[in-house]
């Protein structure tokens, strides 16, 4: 149930390189909403843990590394301690280490408060795995936006090419599919579509369809009392 003295959330959940984060900053534009990357903050007490040593398997010193994290978002630049980590946090180290750190409760414990205070008026668009099911429960639209593994990879691929990185196609499915079991199977907050969440499966759409889809969906979503 969406609680009507709140802004509203649109939560966006779904696998990696699924494209939910170019789909939901657009929504959060087109709607003047707030827009939070929630799979950011999580890369970012990986970066931290990593530069300063902390072993992965400590849940009470990342969690400790979660709560004290120096985060700051500006347009499309992530800064940790003032520095411009935009790029370090989507290295490949930090991708497959992240999903490391976010099995550990204490962490995503640590994380929730962080996250809601992102939900300022006049309303916010939230990416990640658990949006609508943990930390926005009370949502008025949840999306599960997904798309087939073999068109993930191609997608990620594609946009590690034209940053002029290297890429190795079979590398980047094996990577997604093991991120993708990791993030499915773990205790706490696994990453599944739940019952509410309505599904939007991206392989065929492009990115201005699936953002019309969206807000088709959350107009739809406002007209139910
Ligand atoms: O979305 P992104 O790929 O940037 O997220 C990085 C990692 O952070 C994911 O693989 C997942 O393990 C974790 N994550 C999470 N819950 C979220 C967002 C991200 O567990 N809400």
């Amino acid at each position: 149930m969406s609680d009507s003295k709140q802004p509203p959330v649109i939560a966006i959940d779904g696998p990696s390189a699924s494209g939910k984060g170019t789909v939901a900053k657009r929504i959060a534009q087109r709607l003047g909403f707030h827009y939070l990357d929630s799979g950011a903050l999580y890369r970012l007490v990986t970066l931290s843990a990593l530069q300063k040593r902390v072993a992965l398997d400590n849940e009470a010193a990342l969690a400790q590394l979660a709560g004290v994290l120096d985060a700051r978002f500006h347009e499309d630049n992530v800064f940790l301690n003032q520095e411009d980590v935009t790029d370090l946090i989507r290295s490949e180290e930090v991708s497959a280490t992240a999903s490391q750190v976010a099995v550990l409760r204490a962490v995503r414990q640590a994380l929730l408060i962080r996250q809601r205070a992102f939900r300022q008026p006049p309303g916010l668009v939230a990416d990640g795995r658990d949006m609508g099911s943990v930390v926005f429960p009370d949502a008025v639209l949840k999306i599960y936006l997904t798309a087939d593994t073999a068109e993930r990879a191609l997608r990620r691929y594609k946009q590690l090419i034209e940053k002029g990185m290297d890429a190795n196609i079979t590398t980047l499915l094996q990577d997604i599919r093991q991120r993708d079991a990791r993030d499915s199977a773990r205790a706490v907050a696994p990453l599944q579509k739940s019952d509410d969440a309505s599904l939007l499966d991206t392989t065929k759409l492009s990115i201005d369809a699936a953002v019309e889809q969206v807000l088709a969906r959350y107009a739809a979503a406002k007209r139910v009392p």
